[in-house]
């Protein structure tokens, strides 16, 4: 899946959402699973033949062993072919549902004698047939035997098929199944997403599988190393299109039951997995393109692709198919690329092999709307979604325990596919901000987790939801990014290709791939270090949790490491790992060192009185970098020398800036070095040094914002930007042009987010005007696309009812989602508690704020000073019912419980958290069970920080100020 939902940071007092690039981006999750009872699909189970006992819905406890309450399959029955029809229903029924219909007969070899058939059908109400729920026939056994008895295991989502006699070893049989289930509104399985157009409300029919939802379209056996191929045919009113993962075989208009259909059908597909799969039924238009033999279209809305808002992503995709055929070494293994935005869609977007599905902001541009930071997360996103088509469809991981290999290649790679087809961006520097330092404050708590997961341990539904973390994507990403780096590309690739070569359409686990690195490392003549192997190199970083903060004296040349672990009272663990280690003496690149033990001396790393030493350069390596005191001053001392004799690329500041914040967070270096780093930003143009200070400063905010520190910082922040401020004024022409540059297009937005909010006031009146003259012609909106999202939040902020009612008016109206989702995030900053009470509750009512919508906008509200509190109690008071009603699909609930305790630092708030824990045990916390934990451990940390920082915070400000 591609990245989730936006959760963003917030940055000072205006709580500015930048829902815009994957630099302001978390990476979310999605997939929530919970137990609730879907509202027409609960089937009795059936008895048959001659058995009268009847299996009812099982108790969770006490765990029996029997076959059927294991939530893994038996290794008995392997699938070969699907042969699948369904109908989805656009209209309500009699009984006001939404509900599809279907058929299916699945072909499968038998392994092992069994007289016992489990397949996956979950929310299925199957019909009866002979008066059991499925029908058995053989293909080649001449004498098969008969279903006995067969009932619905719920907790484990089995139908369960009991047999009078075994099926027999390497013989071949067929189960055919008729069934219905609701085509709800929960994102989840065969959904259905809803708009409305010229006054029309249009239904589509569309599926999200991945992880464990395909068995809520149709009984299959659902796990990823199940892979066979598909006959799929959907039947559909005449006047939509249905979509499937390949090309339409035939189509004819037909009548079924008495009513006018069409029945289309697809040509078999690859051998495949079924969370791949996709159905979609609907009345999109789309455009297209070939590229090379491979057929490219995106579908969307009929308005938005008459308004050309699928143009950007059809010009990139072909680019980046291409560029990916030639980093793989292997063509698109497809005859056609389609990719469809839509209206509700949980997570960003899903790479179903040859049918990629997008929500509308991911993949629909529209350059009068748009800012340069949307563009850039439709062009990482379809690079993204692009990989997997090969890593990940092509060759599959055997279960979801590795899914950090394959979410985070494609979280690594999406940097490539997207600066090839978008050179002059630099999006590969990137990554360390949006990927990077993200993870960093998650992966350096106690109760983080190893990138890799043991199979026997991921097991339930809700416990592969979990696995969809910044662990996977983003700690994945930078440690196969550095494993890149340091087997460089060249041998990387080559050990990539052979496993793709090895594997098409099959499975594997991860090291597999260290198989095949090695031996492009052998064959190279390339020796590691210490004669290691890519297996010994890598398992410190997948195994154990966490990242090292490595320690560079100077004047001895010891290099150390320890455990980073952000609340200092945590105990250290005795974890090593093998470092690559990048480093630059005064300006010289030197050749890569490696720290494999606690301590290791390089006589190397001394350094003279006026030199310094910087490590890490290109920020490839996934640890923290600490100096001694002498190499701190003399890189300060360069900073402050900046753009003018620091020779190298920009990526050096943020090493310098993050680590110093988060080093003084973990007590390794004093506050006030920290604090210092930031005086000379007054200076400083860089768009990497100052996101990355921002990003700092935040967490310094979040602790303040509530304190007498408060006016302080504002102040102090407001003195530091305004030269940046004042520096793109002039740049823009006083704001009528975008600056050049991608990065400093972002830059300009720091620039005019922070004066704003720091309460410049040239800034406030200057967007409170922009929002005054569109709100006097609601139809010629005078803001340029790159700064509405945060001129939105600051008029919106200083402003009252009528800015946030015309504001919420424009949402409804907007015609592209971008647009929307800027004012969404935006509406959140109001200042006004009952306005922001009245918005939470929009929330919880899907006619106001879509499903897909509801926790982001939670945490929105929650990243205001003012709402916060309310959003905390919001989601106290709610909790049972937002775990029932949005728990399918909808609620990202890691990010919701991050989101909205991220600022708990008093002693209160804790007792709070630990109280909340206690009370919803019962309910429990799904995919957010350890978010929870990571709360307690952060608010724990800021507790202890906060008393040990507030005097030394106040007092270098007061001092710093009064100069
Ligand atoms: C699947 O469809 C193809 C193309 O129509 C057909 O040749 C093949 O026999 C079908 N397979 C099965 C098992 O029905
Ligand atoms: C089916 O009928 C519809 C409506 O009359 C028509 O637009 C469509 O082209 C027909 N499709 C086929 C495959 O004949
Ligand atoms: C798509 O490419 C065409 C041809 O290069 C170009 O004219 C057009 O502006 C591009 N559209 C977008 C939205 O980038
Ligand atoms: C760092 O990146 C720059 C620019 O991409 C490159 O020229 C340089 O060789 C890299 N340095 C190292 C040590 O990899
Ligand atoms: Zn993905």
């Amino acid at each position: 899946m591609g990245k989730g939902l936006f959760i963003s940071k917030t940055v000072g007092v205006v709580c500015v959402v930048l829902a815009a690039g994957a630099v302001a981006t978390i990476i979310a999750l999605s997939v929530v699973y919970s137990q609730e009872k879907s509202k027409n699909a609960d089937v009795e189970p059936t008895s048959g033949g001659t058995s009268t006992a009847q299996p009812t819905a099982q108790p969770t406890e006490p765990p029996s062993n029997e076959p059927w309450d294991k939530y893994r399959l038996p290794d008995s029955l392997e699938p070969e072919f699907y042969t699948l029809t369904l109908w989805p229903r656009l209209q309500k029924n009699t009984d006001g549902l939404y509900v599809f219909t279907g058929k299916s007969t699945v072909r499968f070899r038998c392994k092992k004698e069994t007289n016992l058939i489990l397949i996956h059908s979950n929310k299925l109400e199957l019909s009866l047939l002979d008066n059991q729920l499925a029908r058995l026939s053989a293909v080649s056994d001449p004498s098969p035997p008969r279903i006995q008895k067969s009932w619905l295991q719920q907790e484990t989502q089995y139908l369960v098929l009991q047999l009078t006699d075994v099926l027999k070893a390497d013989q071949i049989y067929e189960l055919y199944t008729e069934f219905q289930g609701e085509l709800a509104d929960d994102l989840g399985g065969f959904y259905r997403s809803v708009y409305t157009e010229d006054g029309v409300e249009k239904v589509i029919a569309t599926t999200q599988m991945q992880p464990t939802d395909a068995r809520k379209a149709f009984p299959c056996f659902d796990e990823p190393a199940m892979k066979a191929i598909f006959n799929i045919t959907l039947i559909h009113d005449q006047n939509t299109v249905a979509l499937s993962n390949s090309n339409v075989l035939d189509e004819f208009n037909t009548t079924e039951e008495g009513i006018d259909v069409t029945k289309t059908t697809f040509h078999p597909t690859e051998r495949m997995s079924t969370y791949l799969l996709a159905f979609i039924v609907c009345e999109f238009d789309f455009e297209n393109r070939m590229e090379g033999d491979v057929m490219i279209r995106i579908f969307a809305r009929k308005k938005a692709i008459e308004a050309g808002q699928a143009e950007y992503a059809l010009n990139k995709t072909g680019p980046i198919l291409k560029f990916f055929e030639e980093y793989y070494n292997s063509s698109y293994p497809l005859e056609k690329s389609d990719q469809i935005a839509l209206p509700d869609f949980n997570a960003g977007a899903m790479e179903n092999w040859g049918l990629i599905t997008y929500r509308e902001t991911a993949l629909l541009y529209d350059p009068a709307v748009s800012s340069n930071g949307n563009k850039e997360r439709i062009a990482t996103i379809i690079a993204h979604e692009l990989a997997h088509m090969w890593f990940g469809n092509l060759v599959t991981l055997k279960w979801w325990n590795d899914l950090w290999l394959n979410e985070g290649f494609a979280s690594y790679v999406e940097y490539l596919g997207a600066d090839y087809a978008e050179p002059t961006w630099n999006v590969k520097d990137l990554i360390v901000l949006g990927d990077m330092h993200r993870v960093f404050a998650i992966d350096a708590l106690a109760s983080s987790h190893p990138l890799s997961s043991k199979e026997e341990d991921i097991q339930k539904p809700a416990e592969i939801a979990e696995l969809f973390d910044a662990i996977s994507y983003s700690k994945g990403a930078c440690v196969l990014r550095m494993l890149s780096n340091f087997l460089t590309e060249p041998i990387f690739l080559k050990g990539l290709q052979s496993y793709l070569n090895a594997f098409a359409f099959g499975n594997t686990v991860y090291t597999d791939l260290w198989d095949h690195l090695q031996a492009a490392v052998d064959s190279s003549g390339m020796a590691l270090p210490n004669n290691k192997k890519v297996h010994d190199i890598m398992n410190p970083w997948i195994l154990q949790m966490g990242f090292p903060v490595v320690t560079i004296d100077t004047s001895s040349g010891t290099l150390t490491q320890k455990h980073f672990l952000l609340d200092p009272e945590s105990t250290p663990s005795d974890f090593i790992w093998d470092v690559p280690i990048q480093w630059m003496k005064t300006g010289d690149e030197k050749p890569y060192t490696w720290l494999h033990q606690k301590e290791e001396l390089n006589d190397q790393m001394r350094i003279t009185a006026e030199e310094w030493l910087v490590a890490n350069v290109n920020v490839t390596g996934y640890y923290r970098v600490n100096y001694d005191d002498k190499n701190w001053d003399n890189l300060l001392n360069q900073l402050n020398q900046i753009s003018r004799k620091l020779p190298f690329f920009q990526t050096f500041y943020v090493i310098v800036f993050n680590h110093n914040f988060s080093n003084s967070r973990a007590n390794i270096v004093p506050t006030t070095r920290a604090l210092q780093t930031t005086s000379y930003l007054s200076k400083e143009r860089n768009y990497m040094a100052w996101e990355s200070a921002l990003d700092n400063l935040d967490y310094f905010y979040l602790m303040f914002d509530r304190s007498e520190i408060y006016g302080l910082l504002q102040a102090y922040t407001r003195r530091q930007v305004t030269p940046l401020f004042n520096y793109f004024k002039t740049i823009t022409d006083t704001w009528t042009k975008d600056p050049d540059g991608h990065t400093e297009q972002y830059n300009e937005v720091n620039a005019l987010r922070m004066a704003c909010s720091s309460g410049l006031t040239e800034c406030n009146e200057l967007v409170q005007n922009w929002y005054k003259e569109w709100m006097t012609s609601p139809d010629s909106n005078p803001i340029r696309p790159n700064l509405r999202s945060t001129v939105y939040c600051s008029a919106i902020a200083a402003g009252g009812e009528e800015e946030w009612n015309f504001g919420w008016q424009r949402l409804k109206e907007a015609a592209i989602a971008i647009e929307a989702d800027k004012l969404r995030a935006a509406l959140a900053c109001t200042t006004k508690p009952w306005l922001l009470n009245r918005y939470l509750e929009f929330t919880l009512n899907a006619t106001q704020i879509r499903k897909q919508d509801a926790t982001s906008t939670i945490v929105y509200i929650a990243n205001n000073v003012v709402g916060q509190p309310l959003a905390w109690d919001f989601v106290r008071t709610n909790w049972q019912y937002i775990f029932q009603e949005y728990g399918g699909g909808s609620f990202s609930f890691a990010n919701l419980i991050n989101g909205v305790t991220k600022r708990f630092s008093t002693p209160f708030d804790l007792k709070q958290l630990e109280q909340f824990k206690e009370e919803n045990a019962n309910i429990g916390f799904g995919s957010g069970t350890l978010a929870v934990e990571q709360s307690i451990e952060r608010t724990k940390a800021n507790i202890a920080w906060v008393n040990k920082n507030r005097e030394v915070v106040k007092s270098w400000l007061e001092s710093e100020l009064s100069y």
